[in-house]
């Protein structure tokens, strides 16, 4: 088999890449270690930035999103009993975020690239990588039912294989640059059937760890709790979710509705960059690179700022011979990743409850919060952080024959 790029993982980041590649006439293979069911029923964020939103919309992707996605213009932030309101359309000159399942890009881009012809093998196993420093890499696997492998020749390999996927794994150790942070805190999130109660998202800090109200439709919510990251989900009955869930947000007059848990699981935080996020022809994007704790809702969204300059600088090197974008690959986006680390730490630890901080790191922390809540100018950063900054690359995605 041959392709010109070869993109290991269907997550958001090879998904997107493949269709963007698309567009520009660029063929591309992407080989997926889950099923088709199990990519698009996985449950996991919810925020897409302002700049997603709009790459999907002009590549023909969004129209859905659109739909079924809803529109945030603000977030509340609540300590000390209170809760206090950012307005990010106002203090960043209009933008906003959308609230849609990442599952359900999933399923949009799947649609769209099959609907195109492309190839995605599902089910594949054993997945590895050869050749990276060449100009003429290999991934080698094995089909759903076979036994035999098979070999991908391709130019260019995307590692989009998430955190735990071979690609990054296949950079010789002692030329990455990794740095990271493990955080003492976990998310329980769960997904429930009970209508709506609050308009926008609701991030809490409380004596008891730290909670946030999302949502994924009028009748379907999504909420999270601090626990411990070795916490096991089978210690959380329903009802002592819910008894944490009203103890770390309800207020005078207010209060959170129960109703069926549908899923509930726990993961654990961590930021980490791996730097060399350009090896050979090998080239890495999205969670393979990079994780963020998600309080800032910044993964998936840099997974889509990723592959935009990716398939930009694969573009230039295809139709102009021109290489430099992809030789500041790495530098492009690492601008990007580093402010969204820099962002997710922030939220991280200004909203979650440190038990082994003493009490001048916690009055730390509240004032923190009670100035990002009563400085127009804190405010606004918190704003235009959420909302996303703006991309480095801009990139007309006209199709290209
Ligand atoms: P992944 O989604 O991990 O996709 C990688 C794919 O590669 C997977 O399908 C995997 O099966 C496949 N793969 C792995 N190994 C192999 C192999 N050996 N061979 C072939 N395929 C392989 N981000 C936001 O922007 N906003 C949010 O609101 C938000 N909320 C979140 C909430 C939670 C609870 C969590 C856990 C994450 C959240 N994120 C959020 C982060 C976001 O989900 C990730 O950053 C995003 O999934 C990254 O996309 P990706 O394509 O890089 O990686
Ligand atoms: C979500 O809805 O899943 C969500 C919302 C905000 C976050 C993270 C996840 O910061």
């Amino acid at each position: 088999m041959h392709t010109q790029v070869g993109i290991i993982g269907a997550g958001p980041a090879g998904l997107l890449l493949s269709h963007l590649l698309h567009l520009q006439g660029i063929d591309s293979i992407i080989l997926e270690s889950r099923s088709r069911e199990e990519i698009e029923g996985t449950i996991r964020a919810g925020v897409l930035e302002q700049g997603t939103v709009d790459l999907l919309n002009a590549t023909g992707v969004g129209a859905r999103m659109m739909k079924e996605g809803h529109a945030h213009h603000g977030i509340e932030l609540q300590f000390n009993g209170r809760r206090h309101r950012i307005d990010m359309h106002e203090l960043t000159g209009g933008k906003k975020i959308t609230v849609y399942a990442q599952h359900e890009v999933i399923k949009d881009l799947v649609a769209a690239r099959l609907e195109a012809g492309a190839k995605i093998y599902f089910n594949v196993k054993d997945v590895s990588l050869h050749q990276i420093e060449t100009s003429s890499p290999l991934i080698r696997f094995q089909l759903e039912n076979g036994t035999d492998y098979e070999e991908l020749n391709c130019d260019f390999i995307a590692g989009c294989d998430g955190f735990h996927g071979p690609s990054r794994q296949a950079i010789p150790a002692n030329l990455r640059v990794e740095k990271q942070k493990i955080y003492p805190f976990g998310w329980l999130g769960i997904l429930a059937k009970t209508p709506q109660v609050n308009p926008e998202l609701i991030y809490s800090n409380h004596e008891r760890g730290f909670a946030l109200i999302s949502t994924r439709s009028p009748e379907i919510q999504r909420h999270y709790i601090q626990v411990d990251p070795k916490d096991d989900i089978t210690n959380w009955s329903d009802d002592r979710i819910w008894s944490e869930l009203h103890a770390r947000l309800d207020m005078d007059g207010w209060s959170i509705l129960d109703g069926p848990i549908i899923q509930k699981n726990i993961v654990s935080m961590r930021s980490f960059v791996c730097e060399t996020m350009h090896y050979g022809n090998l080239f890495l994007a999205g969670d393979a690179a990079h994780i963020v704790p998600p309080t800032g809702a910044k993964g998936l969204n840099l997974a889509a700022a990723d592959v935009q300059v990716l398939a930009r600088g694969l573009s230039e090197y295809y139709h102009s011979g021109e290489e430099d974008t992809l030789t500041r690959y790495s530098e492009i986006c690492l601008r990007r990743i580093w402010k969204a680390q820099r962002f997710s730490y922030w939220m991280t630890t200004m909203l979650h409850r440190n038990f082994e901080h003493s009490s001048f790191e916690h009055n730390i922390q509240l004032a923190e919060l009670d100035y990002v809540t009563s400085s127009q100018a804190a405010a606004t950063s918190l704003a235009e952080n959420y909302v996303g900054l703006p991309m480095e690359i801009q990139t007309n995605y006209s199709i290209r024959i």
